[in-house]
């Protein structure tokens, strides 16, 4: 077998390179949501005092599986620099990384002494379960003031995969340090902005008191950081993010808070009891103020957006709307569509976003002619009791912006798309909402008639799938026994002499079978980009250093270096794009296929055949620990946003996306052993609707199953949702693999994945094929079962990228 080496032997910056970092430069500015502007901004002064623990230790994603590794991340003291704005707060800067130092070193200690209490593979867990929360650093006094009229307050936070964060000091809640290190520097600068540099939502209740020129919610935007946060706060770029969350006044203000997570009395069962109320759906129908809504944000232009026209073929409706640039400064508008929806049987949300569009760059005084898609039948609400989804008749009020635009009259009820009951458990969920929305339909809108005899109704056909066939498949097949055909179903880890040599691959389809045609198919990490290594000397696995630390600090293998002391060095630079919620703030699906097509060019480069991202999962709670790596709380925007970015991985051949992690994984504590527990209209309508709007069924990509049950049933084991939803009913032609060590412990047999529909078991052991094979024997899972996931990996092996070389 022949190693094939992927990585450049040269640290030099290549022009794929710099012009992926521009690219993401651009994605994060597009992304940062300006939240609050007395007209400071842009700013007019080139100097400013800067503070909080974000200033140098910016935090550029969160932590676990979903990190990665660039050449360079900027800063944000770093970004002004670069836009030519003095910094006067050197000293400040300067004592807070002495501070960082040594509460880190302290911090590194109690760890380790926590860890050697902690079974060995719970140490990442221990980690998470244990975050180093940044210091505040020191509150000002008079004498600190410096010859700034300006500052800017950097409040960070970092959260990442296997715990979910707090709702205390430190993390959803500002520290009593920080607050009064915000007021002592809103109390001595005529002018303060105030910058959060976080993963997802916290509570900024401190606004009521500390007065701030303006707010920034930058988020955590990828390597270029403090390039893109200098481009917005100088007006390079005019902000036009918009909220992908609803920024609620109180953590109590979002559904189930009391019980998730770690507050839940039932700690291994997490019923979502507020059903389909998620988000904005939550806010609207309980009429409770959020601080933010979802979808807002501001801009240094105005805009006016008319109405002009409401049109319809059958279901497939058009709205088409004119923006005009009011104001004096060039800008992008985004304009959004929402659907309210006429209540007969089923209790529906005030409104759900049906469309929206971002417009381009607009002059002032220049207008754009925009239209918005949508398909009626995607909105249709499904009756748990008749196991179908139906559009009721009346009036549907579709809304441009907050203004009622026109009425979609439906004549009768139509059912749109008839299912199959699932086996779900038959725990009773206490729904907290059931009232009817106050509609009031408003006179004199345009009106689209649409006939129910015209919609018609989609069926399925549930039976086990079919085998994948083609001439080249059947001959590889006919080479195989039920054997190798079970290495194939279990990948490999990350250690072994493998053809290709992808340093940091998160695992590997088996390359055992090479000699019989089939080659290994390298993994990596995301969605924030390739989770690669920088510099390798050896094909090992980059093992997380410390999760849950900053990223400035978490980095072990940093040095780039061209000495190679005798041993032969490898480099790898990956872009770090902005977190997908950052990307979601962008409300634009060609910056989501720019970033996929732009990461599919890496793949190609560096030999990664399936990229573990992008990830639907629906932003529940702000206190998922892994938010930072989801889109939204809105399913149409995160399907839309995931959907465009496979297209972008699909322009290159051979490199194949994998939506994860499916599904209703929403939590991180517990993840491995907790129950999701949730009607099937909850898990239809909001959880599984992203992965749905997602794939494309014609192209080749493959689905991550989640750690969690759903209503009791692992989802690697569950037959409903692996092979009756994603196969039957919609078509998935793909690969399904397990998450890493999903399978292997509890009832979640690794040896029963094939029969459920999960092909892949990642990253694979060397004892499964032989659990595999025992089930076999003994009748628990068919050869059929075997021969079925086997064929499908083998179509993707023959179609990757790297098995041309
Ligand atoms: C994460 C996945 C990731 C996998 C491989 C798991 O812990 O949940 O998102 O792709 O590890 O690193």
């Amino acid at each position: 077998m022949r190693p094939i080496f992927y990585a450049q032997k040269s640290p030099k910056e290549t022009d794929r390179e710099i012009s992926h970092r521009d690219l993401a430069r651009k994605i994060c500015a597009d992304g940062i949501v300006l939240l609050e502007n007395n007209g400071i901004l842009p700013l007019k002064a080139n100097t400013v005092a800067l503070y909080g623990a974000g200033a140098r230790h910016t935090a550029f994603g969160g932590t676990g599986s979903g990190e990665n590794n660039p050449r360079h991340n900027v800063n944000v003291e770093e970004g002004l620099n670069n836009a030519g704005i003095s910094v006067t707060t050197e000293k400040w800067l300067c004592e807070y990384d002495e501070l960082f130092a040594r509460e880190l070193f302290s911090y590194k200690k109690r760890l380790k002494k926590g860890m050697r209490k902690v079974p060995l593979g719970e140490h990442m867990d221990y980690a998470a379960d244990n975050p180093f929360y940044l210091p505040a650093g020191r509150i000002l006094t008079d004498s600190d003031k410096t010859d700034a009229d300006t500052a800017v307050y950097v409040l960070t936070r970092q959260a990442g995969e296997g715990a979910d964060r707090k709702d205390i000091p430190g993390d959803y809640y500002a520290t009593e340090d920080e607050i009064m290190l915000m007021r002592s520097i809103a109390e001595r600068y005529k002018e303060t902005i105030l910058v959060l540099n976080v993963g997802a939502v916290i509570d900024l209740s401190f606004l009521d008191e500390i007065r701030f020129s303006a707010v920034i919610l930058l988020m955590q935007g990828g390597m270029e950081t403090g390039n893109a946060f200098a481009d917005i706060l100088t007006g390079k770029v005019n902000p036009s993010g918009r909220l992908a969350d609803t920024w609620a006044y109180k953590y109590e203000d979002y559904p189930c808070a009391d019980t998730f997570s770690e507050r839940n009395p039932e700690k291994f069962q997490e019923d979502y009891r507020e059903g389909i109320f998620v988000g904005y759906r939550w806010f609207d129908k309980k009429a409770v103020r959020p601080r933010y809504r979802f979808g807002y944000g501001l801009s240094y232009t105005s805009f006016k957006t008319v109405y002009s026209s409401c049109q319809n073929s059958n279901t497939e409706i058009s709205v088409t709307a004119e923006v005009t640039n009011t104001g004096y400064v060039p800008g992008k508008e985004v304009v959004m569509c929402y659907l309210s929806c006429p209540e007969n049987i089923l209790v529906r949300e005030a409104k759900s976003l049906a469309g929206f569009k971002k417009t381009r760059d607009l002059d002032p005084g220049e207008s754009q002619k925009i239209t918005i898609d949508f398909d009626l039948t995607d909105f249709a609400g499904f009756d748990n009791g008749r196991h179908q989804f139906i559009l009721e008749h009346g009036d549907y009020i579709v809304y441009l912006n907050d203004t009622p635009a026109a009425l979609i009259d439906l004549d009768a009820d139509a059912v749109t798309e008839k299912t199959e009951p699932l086996s779900l458990s038959d725990r009773n969920i206490d729904f907290i909402l059931h009232d009817k929305n106050q509609r009031k339909i408003p006179d004199g809108l345009d009106r689209v008639e649409i006939k129910a005899s015209d919609i018609g109704c989609l069926t399925h056909e549930y039976k086990v799938p079919g085998f994948e066939r083609s001439a080249e498949i059947d001959k590889i097949i006919s080479k195989l026994s039920y054997k190798d055909m079970s290495r194939l179903l279990t990948g490999r880890t990350y250690f072994g002499p493998f053809r290709h040599r992808v340093f940091g691959a998160v695992g590997y389809t088996t390359s055992k079978l090479f000699h019989k045609g089939i080659d290994a198919m390298p993994m990596a990490d995301g969605p924030q980009g390739l989770n690669l290594t920088r510099v390798s000397k050896k094909p090992w696995h980059n093992i997380y250093a410390i999760p849950t630390l900053p990223e400035s600090i978490r980095r072990k293998n940093s040095a780039i270096s061209e000495d190679s002391n005798g041993k032969e060095l490898y480099y790898q630079f990956c872009t770090s794009w902005p977190s997908e919620t950052l990307v979601a703030q962008t409300w634009d699906v060609e910056c989501a296929r720019q970033l996929g097509a732009a990461t599919a060019l890496e793949m190609h480069e560096y030999g990664v055949v399936f990229w573990l991202a992008p990830a639907v999962n629906i932003h529940r709670n702000p206190l998922c620990g892994r938010n930072y790596e989801y889109y939204s709380e809105d399913p149409y925007l995160t399907g839309m946003m995931a959907k465009y970015t496979i297209q972008g991985v699909h322009e290159k051949e051979g490199c194949f996306p994998t939506l994860k992690h499916y599904a209703a994984n929403n939590l991180e504590t517990k993840r491995n052993v907790s129950s999701s527990n949730l009607d099937e209209r909850t898990l239809r309508e909001i959880y599984l609707k992203a992965f749905r709007i997602a794939l494309s069924h014609e192209h080749l990509e493959a689905v991550m199953c989640s750690y969690n049950k759903i209503n009791g049933i692992y989802s690697a084991l569950n037959y409903d949702l692996q092979t009756k939803i994603l196969r039957n009913e919609w078509g998935f032609k793909g690969v399904v693999m397990t998450d890493w060590v999903a399978t292997g412990h509890h009832e979640s047999l690794d040896e029963l994945c094939c029969k459920a529909g999960t092909d892949l078991i990642m990253p694979g052991f060397p004892h499964i094929p032989s659990k595999i094979m025992k089930a076999y024997k003994k009748g628990l899972i068919s050869g059929d079962d075997i021969e079925r996931s086997a064929r499908r990996i083998i179509k993707f092996a023959l179609e990757s990228h790297t098995a041309k070389n």
